[in-house]
């Protein structure tokens, strides 16, 4: 049986991977230790230490779900809400990761068995996108996951991931579905669009630390891959748009119960009962992070900096995690 829900996706792929040695971890906080980040933008984030050798993880493999926000930095996706099928402030990441442990063969290999068997997508309706100077990736693809030579496509900038301005970087192959010619042109997601080639898994090869002036190795090659539930749901439910999922469709849902306008009456007043919606929704996460809101800097709950906080707090940035 293939994971339909939210519920059963998320533990379908915690399960694939705790089979295959990964530990099984909690949701970090949307406040991340790190002041290079407004929120946390992905899985990664926490394990940031780790990747750059500053602390050694218990567990040299791990996975996650992990709650997102990309509403600020250089991960910043406000301006798109509502306007795309395929982006939100706030998100859920399937990510396994490797610190230090299995790299590329591994990587690429798991993800795809766990597209193509775990997920169910047809292999003729995936594509792939490697660094344009990753031939070692080109080659895994095509000869242990058997991707055929015309689906993988080599990308420049779009294939280089990189945290924030400083931090681990690398290399990266994402996979994509082909939704179908009503989406847009052919050509695969180089040159086909991404309403109708939508990427939904980003595998990156973490390899180098990027500082103020310039980019010095990692102790050790990594592994840092993010699935978005909410694109694999619209995949598996069939549905135009991230807003068309079961939970967002209530939400949109309420955006125009409360407001009085109806979905559809304009391209213009459905963008803004989509952003309604998202923005309610990521608010609501972000608080229950006890994040608050403020004009001038970066705060967070009084409480968090109380006598108990374990962090160097030091000005508006608290590098603990939040307490109750
Ligand atoms: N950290 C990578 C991303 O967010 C997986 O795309």
């Amino acid at each position: 049986m293939t994971p339909k829900t939210a519920q059963e996706i998320r533990s379908a792929f915690t399960s694939f991977f705790s089979e295959r040695g990964h530990a099984v971890l909690p949701s970090a906080s949307l406040i991340p230790r790190d002041p290079t980040v407004l929120f946390t933008v992905a899985g990664m984030v926490p394990f940031k230490p780790y990747f750059l050798g500053e602390e050694t993880s218990p567990h040299p493999r791990a996975v996650t779900v992990q709650k997102c926000v990309r509403a600020g930095g250089k991960h910043n996706d406000l301006d798109e809400i509502g306007r795309t099928r395929r982006h939100l402030t706030f998100f859920e990441m399937l990510g396994n990761f490797s610190f230090g442990d299995y790299f590329k063969a591994e990587a690429i290999d798991w993800a795809w068995e766990f597209t193509t068997e775990g997920l169910g997508f047809d292999p003729d309706r995936l594509w792939v996108t490697v660094h344009h100077r990753d031939d070692e990736a080109a080659e895994i693809w095509r000869e242990a996951a058997g991707v055929s030579p015309q689906r993988i496509q080599r990308m420049g900038e779009d294939n280089y991931w990189r945290m924030a301005e400083t931090g681990p970087c690398g290399p990266c192959s994402e996979i994509f579905f082909d939704k179908g010619p009503e989406f847009g042109p052919d050509g695969g997601p180089a040159h086909g669009g991404e309403d109708r080639y939508l990427e939904f898994w980003n595998l990156v090869f973490m390899q180098f630390d990027q500082r103020p002036e310039g980019q010095v190795p990692l102790p050790e090659p990594s592994i840092d891959t993010g699935a978005g539930l909410e694109r694999i749901l619209t995949l598996i439910q069939g549905v135009e748009s991230v807003f068309d999922i079961d939970e967002m469709v209530q939400l949109v849902g309420e955006a125009s119960s409360v407001t009085g306008v109806k979905l559809g009456a304009s391209p213009h007043s459905d963008v803004t009962l989509r952003s309604l919606a998202e923005h309610a929704r990521t608010t609501a996460f972000l608080i229950s992070d006890w994040v608050f809101t403020s004009n001038e800097d970066r705060r967070i709950g009084a409480m968090c900096c109380a006598a108990s906080c374990a962090g160097p707090s030091a000005g508006p940035i608290c590098w603990a995690s939040p307490r109750r």
